[in-house]
């Protein structure tokens, strides 16, 4: 058969775990495509061309054949672990490419690294392409969310691939959009991630409220979120977590729940988010007390003295009206995913300042509505909110979600302080409360701060009443002076 007969493929995966058998299943399965494999264990290769002959893999043994294989401009999905793994798969790859070539990371790589890889690679005439992909395995094989970066050029070759793939959104929209350049892709997935964390964590805290406010089972609390799923928080991890609550265990016929060791695992990229958002002085504190959340979570020697140690409150928690208490915690855990989310966003933004992205805020709400874990009926309110005003200065002040937190601010607040008085852990929502209190404050005790950090260490102030840089003579006659310059 002349070279020109034998098939080629017009994508390509390399790295067969799950994620990425997955992925390449999900692609073999749409209409022209046409998918070449590669996996440095052949075993794993043959083991996927042999489960699955539907897919008409075509199966390769070195780089260089799977190079050979892959028609022009040759692109490929690489889905091995974040690291080291990615960079060994990127040297690679880059021996067998050529220029206009596409190479895309499709784990949860550092968008830094991203951008450092994309840089170097991009040197050589290859694309390097950064993207997010959501959904976890599940999403893989039936649809995800995309999120890729890189140039406009590779995505004009990916834009069809990624779009035949991707999850559907109600209006049949798929779940993919060209985020921005470079590093943008993975930066967006890394935010994904961090109110993925909150989410997660406003939820724990729901369930553990109730739990401990009324006494109800895991299986009765299943019945609340179940009942929750048909509203306004309809959404993946609602849903999921009914699941969880009503799952027994076979060993001991206990709620697996109860069975399961209270110590959260985090791969970091909620630890990212958080770091990130302090580098771009973005508050995001429902993601961060999510993540410390685990962290402290992770502590059993601390926490061991700690329940030894520390008393809780004496007065004994009574709930009046559970049903009352239920429909209370409804609220504050739809308000405060409302902060969760706009908070997510204004990083977001903030990122695409810094680095120069040009981010489709509205896009990205609609890239989220379906195949990825945060995805909800709430996404689409957040693409309206954009849709009306691209330009929101945050998303909690949107006309939709100023009524949703409005209605919601007494349960919020009654929750809150339950939640304290009863000596039951809620950070993210009181962390969530504290911040739309803040944000909305007419005057914060900031001014206080000014005047301690010029006390001791002249850091200069601004003045509510008039231009200029100031600085107290705090030691003498206190008098005030205009510095010149900013405050240091
Ligand atoms: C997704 C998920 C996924 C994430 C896992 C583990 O979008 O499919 O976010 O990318 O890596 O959920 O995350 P943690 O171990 O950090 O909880």
């Amino acid at each position: 058969m002349a070279a020109t007969d034998v098939p080629q493929a017009n994508i390509g995966v390399v790295g067969l775990a799950v994620m990425g058998s997955n992925l390449a299943r999900n692609l073999a399965s749409r209409e022209g495509n046409t998918v070449a494999i590669f996996n440095r264990t052949k075993a794993k290769t043959d083991e996927l061309v042999a489960e699955h002959p539907e897919a008409g893999f075509i199966a390769t043994e070195s780089y260089e054949e799977f190079a050979s294989r892959l028609s022009t401009p040759r692109t490929t999905i690489i889905m091995v672990q974040a690291g080291k793994g990615t960079d060994a798969v990127i040297d690679e790859l880059t021996k067998v490419f050529e220029p206009g070539d596409i190479i895309v990371d499709g784990g949860n790589a550092n968008f830094r690294d991203t951008m450092a890889r994309e840089k170097r690679i991009s040197e050589t005439g290859i694309h390097f392409v950064g993207t997010g992909i959501s959904g976890g395995e599940e999403g893989a094989l039936h649809g995800p969310s995309i999120m890729p970066g890189g140039s406009d050029e590779s995505w004009e070759t990916l834009g069809p691939i990624f779009r035949s793939i991707a999850a559907l959104a109600p209006d049949g929209e798929p779940c993919v959009t060209h985020v921005g350049h470079d590093g943008a892709g993975h930066f967006v997935k890394m935010v994904h991630n961090g109110i993925e964390y909150a989410d997660m964590q406003l939820i724990a805290e729901a369930y553990d409220l109730i739990r401990q406010g009324t006494g109800k089972s895991p299986a009765e609390i299943a019945d609340i979120f179940d009942e929750w799923n048909t509203g306004d928080l309809e959404s993946y991890l609602i849903e999921i977590t009914a699941q969880v609550l009503r799952q027994v265990d076979a060993e001991t016929g206990k709620p697996l729940v109860d069975v399961i060791l209270d110590q959260a695992g985090a791969k970091g990229t909620g630890a990212w988010t958080v770091q990130n958002a302090l580098d771009l002085g973005v508050p995001v504190s429902g993601i961060a007390e999510a993540v410390f959340a685990r962290s402290l979570s992770s502590k059993p020697g601390q926490r061991e003295v700690a329940q030894k140690t520390l008393p809780g409150p004496t007065a004994e928690w009574t709930i009046e009206s559970p049903d009352e208490f239920v429909e209370d915690v409804r609220l504050a855990l739809y308000a405060s995913k409302v902060i969760a989310y706009s908070q997510g966003f204004d990083e977001i933004i903030a990122g695409a300042e810094e680095f120069g992205w040009d981010i489709d805020k509205g896009d990205i709400a609609k890239i989220w509505r379906a195949g990825c874990i945060i995805r909800a009926r709430f996404l689409n309110r957040i693409t309206d909110a954009y849709a009306e005003n691209p330009d929101l200065t945050s998303l909690v002040t949107a006309p939709f979600f100023v009524d949703v937190v409005t209605a919601a601010q007494g349960s919020w607040r009654r929750v809150v302080s339950m939640a304290a008085h009863a000596g039951v852990p809620a950070p993210a929502f009181s962390s969530s409360l504290a911040y739309y209190d803040g944000l909305r404050a007419p005057r914060l005790p900031a001014a206080l701060i000014q005047g301690q950090r010029d006390f001791f260490g002249a850091h200069t102030y601004k003045r509510v009443d008039k231009d200029g840089i100031f600085h107290t003579l705090w030691s003498g006659d206190r008098s005030e002076i205009e510095t010149e310059g900013s405050g240091h």
